[in-house]
């Protein structure tokens, strides 16, 4: 019998190849097979056998979608430790630490917001298919999710122990320059729920182009999409919202110059 030969397409032959292992030439050592330092700590094989193999996908990206949402899952795991550590730090008074920790954390949370753009060129009628192999599944299971937001609890608790201890209101750390180490950390907790209600925001933009948003669009848990934009403002620290509306609602217009008039140039009604 004639022996026909196989034609496999161009990315057919790349696919199998990308299966591994490869001999890297630097190296001189076969990668992908779970062997090497690096593999071993970041534990590779496990990491990389959690996404549905190709086969079974119901859509090509279906990678990404599963992806994303692991990733996520990495990155709010990462901010509820941060959170812990941080209210450590707060509790022994550390607060050079806990302001580096602080700098830290917001930029997790823009992370989080960037990698959802990239779900973004998810369209509607890819993520129909996805849509049909979630279940009920809702956002509010999140895991990281719901640990962040705990997380935020005991922040937010410890940010009042600390006042309290310094005997000191969170109105006059804002209305006076007496506790400028105080400030500091309270607008770097401000700039981290800033940055998380962002991820929220994008999130609420993503759930728009993707299924809409309408009294008659509900999400899978049964659940309007119309209640998201609600919830996504929702600070993390209340109080520190609160205090700037209570600075203006205390705020008074006498005390300037006329748009125009002359200053005093003494340099005296610089406070
Ligand atoms: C195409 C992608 C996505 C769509 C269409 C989508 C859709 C929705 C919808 C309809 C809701 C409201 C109902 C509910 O709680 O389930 C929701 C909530 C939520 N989603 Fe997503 N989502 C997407 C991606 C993501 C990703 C990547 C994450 C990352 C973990 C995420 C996290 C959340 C969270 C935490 C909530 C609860 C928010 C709240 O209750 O205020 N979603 N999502």
């Amino acid at each position: 019998m004639e022996h026909i030969p196989e034609v496999v397409s161009a990315a057919e032959q790349l696919r199998r190849q990308l299966q591994g292992p490869w001999l890297n030439p630097l190296l001189k050592k076969w990668v992908g097979q779970g062997e090497l330092d690096y593999e071993k700590y970041v534990r590779t094989p496990e990491l990389l056998a959690l996404q549905t193999p190709r086969a079974q996908r119901v859509t090509p990206d279906e990678l990404l979608f599963q992806g994303v949402h692991q990733s996520q899952e990495l990155w709010l795991k990462m901010l509820a430790h941060e959170s812990v550590e941080a209210v450590e730090e707060l509790d022994a008074n550390a607060l050079w630490e806990v302001s580096a920790r602080l700098e830290r954390m917001p930029r997790i949370a823009r992370v989080l917001a960037a990698e959802l753009g990239v779900l973004e060129t998810l369209t509607p009628d890819t993520y129909q298919i996805i849509r049909r192999n979630l279940g009920n599944g809702s956002g509010q299971e999140s895991p990281g999710y719901n640990s962040v937001s705990i997380a935020a609890r005991g922040l937010d608790e410890a940010l009042e122990r600390l006042l309290r201890r310094r005997n000191v209101q969170l109105a006059d750390v804002y209305t006076t320059r007496r506790h400028p180490d105080l400030k500091r950390v309270c607008e770097q907790l401000l700039d981290y729920d800033e940055a998380w209600q962002h991820w929220l925001c994008t999130h609420f933009q993503l759930v728009r182009r993707t299924i809409g948003v309408d009294a008659m669009v509900k999400a899978l848990d049964g659940l309007p999409t119309r209640v998201l934009p609600g919830r996504m403002t929702q600070p993390l620290f209340p109080a520190l919202w609160r205090v700037r509306v209570e600075m203006t609602a205390t705020w008074q217009r006498e005390g300037g110059y006329a748009p125009g008039a002359p200053r005093d140039t003494s340099g005296a009604g610089i406070p």
